[in-house]
């Protein structure tokens, strides 16, 4: 998957890239900011979707589609499709303009909207990636989790850089028996939930 990355995939991420890394230090307001995951990351999170159990394969915050583009490879390489949700208008629009210009329309599809609202429409879940606002996590983790499949993997982003304000959600993943779950000290803490 790392070493044959396409030239339109890879364009678009160094592009992501800097723009992400441009927000982080000149001031741009925190909704404007693409606030997406760093490459190490994105390469755990394509492994891991890529040994996920048989099932639908989502994401809940797309921003500008840098982590979709990951997790297209991994969706690429057997044969999957990504679903990502976004809510806001001029993020999902520079996240359709990503899948454009990367030529991974086929393989992404964007749902613009509040992940909430379609979530309980979605069947057997094999792998969700979970990086929205920190105050939806328990929630988004209340709908998912009865969805996946047994081995089915739920990523949440912010684990460790946002450990104080997710403490009541990580606390309740780490003791629910549906789960095995584990904090994972890669970019900014990646909580893994397999379920049992
Ligand atoms: C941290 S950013 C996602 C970064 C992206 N995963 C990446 O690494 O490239 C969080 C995104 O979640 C979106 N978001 C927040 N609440 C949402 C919701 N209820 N449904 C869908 N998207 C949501 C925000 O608009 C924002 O673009």
């Amino acid at each position: 998957m790392f070493l044959t990355i396409r030239p339109s995939i890879l364009s678009r991420m160094h592009e992501l890239e800097q723009i992400d890394a441009r927000d982080r230090g000149d001031g741009t307001p925190r909704l404007q900011r693409l606030r997406q995951i760093p490459p190490d990351t994105g390469r755990f999170l394509a492994l891991l979707a890529a040994s996920s159990p048989a099932g639908e394969c989502i994401e809940i915050g797309t921003s500008a589609g840098y982590s979709s583009l990951w997790l297209a490879l991994a969706c690429e390489l057997v044969g999957r499709k990504l679903r990502t949700f976004e809510v806001l208008p001029e993020k999902a629009r520079m996240a359709r303009e990503t899948f454009r210009v990367a030529q991974v329309e086929s393989i992404v599809e964007l749902v613009e909207g509040d992940a909430r609202q379609h979530l309980w429409q979605r069947g057997e879940v094999g792998f969700c990636f979970l990086d929205a606002e920190k105050e939806i996590y328990e929630e988004c983790y209340d709908l998912v989790v009865p969805k996946l499949v047994p081995g089915g993997l739920l990523v949440a982003d912010n684990a460790i850089s946002h450990a104080e304000a997710l403490k009541p959600a990580l606390d309740r993943a780490q003791a629910d028996t549906r789960v095995d779950a584990l904090v994972v000290p890669i970019g900014k803490g990646e909580l893994v939930c397999r379920k049992i």
